[in-house]
């Protein structure tokens, strides 16, 4: 596992913004596992300064809550649409997520498994931490080998993600998230923390047991793991940086 400090979460971004666009040079057509919440907004941002090309880039989001559709302004298919396809210049026909809409969700999740597959897996998933530990949507404890699924959110994360939405009762009850075996066998891992308030999640994901209890312990398994961190999130880790 490799650690990145930055001093600030703006050079934090910069810093994955590299990696990602190193990828992309490499392979146009590359494959990213896209995440939301405010962890990867300093990478978006970075990456659009690049102006690299990412028309051929594919994109699998990593997870959609259960009854919000591209149309909620929350629905993590909104922000997607903003945040990478609108702001990067990906072509919306190659960029999925689960559909929160979908009338039969279990099995919505079951074709979304088959076309990361389909796709020939993930090269780059781009991660970020809950405070509880969680990556994506999957809450402490899930299993390693779990795949796309639908699942029960916790309390604590309904909380943390009120933020969002006009009360906690807005907030949805449950989620399509990729699984962490499907996190597990992109080719590379690239988390992204920033603040005091993960710094505790972080310390315990890359120093703590590495345990079905703490999803976020998946990455020290993880061959081609990158966290890329500001000051306050690496600010309880004992281990060495660069
Ligand atoms: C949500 C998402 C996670 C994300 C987490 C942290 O719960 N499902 O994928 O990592 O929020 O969000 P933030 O980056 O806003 O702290």
């Amino acid at each position: 596992m490799k650690i990145i400090e930055s001093g600030t979460g703006a050079e934090a971004g910069i810093r994955a913004a590299n990696l990602i666009a190193e990828l992309v040079r490499a392979t146009p057509t590359a494959v990213l596992g896209l995440a939301t919440g405010s962890s990867p907004l300093p990478l978006y941002a970075a990456l659009a300064e690049q102006n690299l090309d990412l028309g051929r880039v594919r994109g699998f989001s990593l997870d959609e809550y259960l009854g919000l559709g591209a149309a909620d302004a929350e629905s993590y298919a909104r922000v997607i649409r903003r945040e990478v396809i609108e702001r990067l210049g990906l072509d919306p026909d190659l960029v999925r997520t689960p559909d929160g809409l979908a009338p039969d969700p279990v099995q919505e999740a079951a074709d979304f498994e088959r076309s990361i597959r389909a796709a020939g897996g993930i090269d780059l998933q781009i991660l970020g931490i809950g405070s509880n530990g969680h990556l994506a949507f999957n809450e402490p404890p899930s299993a390693f080998d779990s795949r796309t699924r639908v699942v029960e959110l916790e309390p604590s994360t309904r909380e943390d993600n009120a933020r969002f939405f006009d009360s906690l009762a807005d907030v949805p009850t449950h989620a399509i998230t990729q699984g962490l075996g499907t996190i597990g066998e992109a080719r590379q891992l690239l988390l992204i923390a920033h603040g005091e308030a993960k710094a505790q999640a972080v310390a315990r994901a890359v120093e703590g047991p590495v345990t079905e209890d703490f999803p976020a312990s998946l990455i020290q398994r993880h061959p081609n793991a990158t966290l890329v961190l500001d000051a306050a999130a690496a600010s309880r880790l004992q281990c060495a940086r660069v």
